[in-house]
């Protein structure tokens, strides 16, 4: 399964060294990015020599410093390297005070406009749906995500509010990535994903802007193969669960992008095979879409496919398609075996065999 990202070609003059940004973070994240470090030095002198660079984020690190992302893991990720790997992090449903989640912040930080989210059947796969082969693009930046929330108390006792931000320019953007990613693949088929009926100044300029890219000035005419369809945010949710062939790409403001995303993972048997790199345009962040998942943390059982998936797009994105190929078809050919899998494919294997089982493969 090969997933492509043509957000821009981050491919350089030839790289001496290659310098990637390390944040488990949390739970399983700590789990499975050893797995995706493990992936990339299989591939041996065909990259360039690579450092991996430890860096600090998280919960757990907040509850120990105050903090959850430190400046200095920023200030690394900006001016010394190439690209970056995120595990996953726990942040509580309750509100803690100082607490905010390092990878929202991290994507408007590095401006990381694009969550690229590809999801695909698999065959060994028997709680999975065939027919399954979708990327959710999810606008990475504003949204609800925003995070400008005010409580007051009124009449009829507390009242929160919650600011959703959309721009013309965040859904231009996105809705520019959304198109030459439809053009790029095969089917060549967008839906842009909204929910204008109700929100008709918010969805309504996403949905207005998004397509209108193809009457953007200088596009002349290069969208002219792909189609476009609409839906509402709900009855995409339906018709995926129903007939999820009839999606390609899809486009979405933050929230419900992520919330598609977990639901197409479901469709195909588990959140511990989909991957995603967060992406601007001079950075990339590889990042599974799973969260810390602490029912499964510490016991050597988190799939790790995600993770080394989502090293493999983001190698592809800074240049190295070789080698993310050689990764992707390792892990495509451990899933078609079938016999090393993790407990939520159906297997009894630990994390680290199934890692042991793609590295020597590729
Ligand atoms: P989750 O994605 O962590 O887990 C959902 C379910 O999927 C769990 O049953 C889990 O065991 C299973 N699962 C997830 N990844 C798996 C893997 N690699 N292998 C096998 N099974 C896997 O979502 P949940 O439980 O809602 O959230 C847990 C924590 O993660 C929360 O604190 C939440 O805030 C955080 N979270 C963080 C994200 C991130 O770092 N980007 C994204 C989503 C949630
Ligand atoms: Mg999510």
């Amino acid at each position: 399964m090969v997933f492509r990202v043509p957000i821009r070609s981050m491919a350089t003059a030839a790289r001496q060294s290659l310098k990637i940004g390390m944040l488990p973070a949390d739970g399983i994240g700590r789990e499975v990015l050893p797995g995706a470090k493990a992936a990339i030095l299989a591939l041996g002198s065909s990259i360039p020599k690579t450092e991996f660079i430890d860096l600090l984020a998280g919960f757990e690190y907040f509850t120990k410093t105050g903090t959850a992302l430190p400046d200095e893991t920023v200030e690394i990720l900006k001016n010394e390297c190439d690209c970056a790997l995120f595990g996953a992090v726990s942040s509580p449903s309750r509100k803690v005070t100082g607490y905010s989640s390092p990878i929202v912040a991290l994507r408007k930080k590095m401006d990381l406009y694009a969550n690229i989210r590809p999801v695909k059947s698999v065959s060994v796969n028997p709680e999975g749906k065939p027919g399954v082969d979708l990327v959710v693009i999810r606008e990475n930046t504003e949204c609800l995500y925003v995070k400008q929330e005010t409580q007051t108390v009124g009449e009829h006792g507390k009242e929160a509010r919650a600011t959703r931000l959309i721009t013309e320019r965040a859904s231009r953007r996105i809705g520019e990535l959304a198109f030459k990613m439809a053009l790029e693949r095969p089917r060549k088929h967008l839906t842009v994903i909204h929910k204008s009926n109700v929100l008709s100044i918010t969805d309504g300029l996403f949905r207005e802007t998004v397509r209108a890219v193809p009457t953007l000035p200088g596009v002349d005419g290069k969208y002219d193969d792909v189609t476009v369809a609409e839906q509402l945010v709900d009855s995409a949710v339906y018709r995926l669960f129903r007939e999820p062939e009839i999606y390609d790409v899809m486009v979405a403001p933050n929230l419900y992008g992520d919330i598609l995303s977990d639901a197409a993972a479901a469709l195909v048997g588990s959140l511990g095979l989909v991957p995603s790199v967060n992406a601007g345009d001079s950075f990339v962040m590889g990042e599974p879409v799973h969260g810390s998942a602490p029912d499964i943390a510490g016991q050597n059982i988190a799939n790790p496919l995600a993770a080394i998936r989502s090293a493999a797009m983001m190698l592809r994105h800074i240049g190295y398609g070789d080698g993310a190929n050689r990764i992707e078809r390792a892990v495509d050919s451990v899933l078609r075996e079938g016999k090393i899998l993790t407990p939520d494919l159906g297997g009894k294997s630990k994390t680290s065999e199934v890692v042991d089982e793609v590295t020597k493969r590729i």
